[in-house]
């Protein structure tokens, strides 16, 4: 076993596959690697815009209700990219007891701030006040909606007017992985588990305007094993931890896992482990490109919103230049 997995090593150059034995090693689909190359693209792109632009940089705005611990992290994450990018971050944290006018009015200062190029508004809303967050959501200018989740650049999204949107930044991640597998899109069966606005849904239409055969599971979905055995490329957004068995997967599948499960581990001095909505080591078993949990989909998510701000200043300075 080892030799024949060796030697096919050597010959792919990448992680074998023995169909023999049924011992099938997935690809590991690095998102942090990918995120790094994008950042670093970014890099330059801004350098760019400060020598034509006379020292201009992007500017992106994170809006938080409250204080979530799984927020904080995520709100450093962005703040350290943005800072290693060149992108003028700054944090906004409104107390948890604060009213929705008063967030409403926040968001609308900041529409109208011109050295506030991307501003997202970060999930779930820590208040202990009733918030409509669709409300809050739809507040933010859709030329300034870098996470992608007003209504008019969903529906652009929906109708396949890619190019006039900003993208969401966890399923536009998902995407530039499955490119990175070399696996064509077009024509293969898709299939999503998980609806929510934030991943399933765009991830939904980002797949069928890149023309694959998209089905969306969810949690009323019957047979969720057999929906999954149909899937060529799988995405899993479910925020349930290792929902997804490697023997319901499709041999060679591509599979994306954007969950994030912190789950119980005696053995580690947190006394906690990250894992995905993918079973990984049964996944690892059946899948021709997988994702790991975490250094798979989460760098991508900042690495796409970091992308979407720079796009949104371009855009601002090609407006400023036409004016
Ligand atoms: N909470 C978890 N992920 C995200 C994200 O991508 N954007 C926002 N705004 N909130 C989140």
């Amino acid at each position: 076993m080892f030799l024949c997995l060796s030697r096919l090593s050597l010959r792919l150059g990448r992680v074998s596959r023995c169909h023999g034995d049924r011992r099938l090693i997935a690809t590991v689909v690095s998102g942090t690697k990918t995120a790094r190359d994008v950042k670093q693209r970014l890099v330059l792109q801004v350098e760019q815009m400060q020598t034509h632009f006379s020292g201009f940089r992007p500017g992106l705005v994170v809006l938080q209700v409250g204080d979530r611990d799984d927020s904080n992290l995520y709100i450093s994450s962005k703040l350290k990219a943005a800072a290693e990018i060149g992108i003028n971050a700054k944090h906004i944290r409104l107390p948890s007891t604060t009213c929705q006018d008063e967030v409403l009015r926040n968001i609308l200062a900041l529409n109208e701030d011109p050295e506030v190029h991307g501003l997202i508004v970060q999930l779930p809303l820590d208040s202990d006040k009733p918030m409509d967050q669709d409300l809050i959501t739809n507040a933010v200018s859709p030329l300034k909606d870098v996470d992608g989740l007003s209504c008019v650049n969903a529906g652009r999204l929906s109708r396949g007017e890619l190019r006039d949107c900003f993208l969401p930044c966890t399923p536009q991640g998902c995407m530039e992985l499955i490119r990175q597998t070399g696996v064509s899109v077009a024509g293969k069966q898709a299939v999503v588990i998980g609806r929510s606005k934030i991943v399933g849904a765009p991830m939904h239409d980002l797949l069928l305007w890149n023309h694959a055969t998209v089905t969306v599971c969810h949690s009323r979905t019957k047979d969720l094993p057999d929906q999954v055995s149909r899937a060529h490329i799988l995405v899993v957004g479910m925020g349930r931890a290792e929902l997804i068995q490697g023997d319901w997967i499709k041999e060679g599948a591509v599979v994306i896992d954007c969950g994030i499960n912190y789950v119980t581990d005696e053995s580690r001095p947190s006394g906690r482990k990250v894992v995905g909505d993918v079973h990984y080591a049964s996944a690892n078993q059946r899948a021709g490109f997988l994702t790991p949990v975490p250094g798979g989909v989460g760098p991508m998510t900042v690495a796409m919103l970091m992308q979407n701000t720079v796009i949104s200043a371009q855009r601002f300075l090609q407006n400023q230049t036409r004016t």
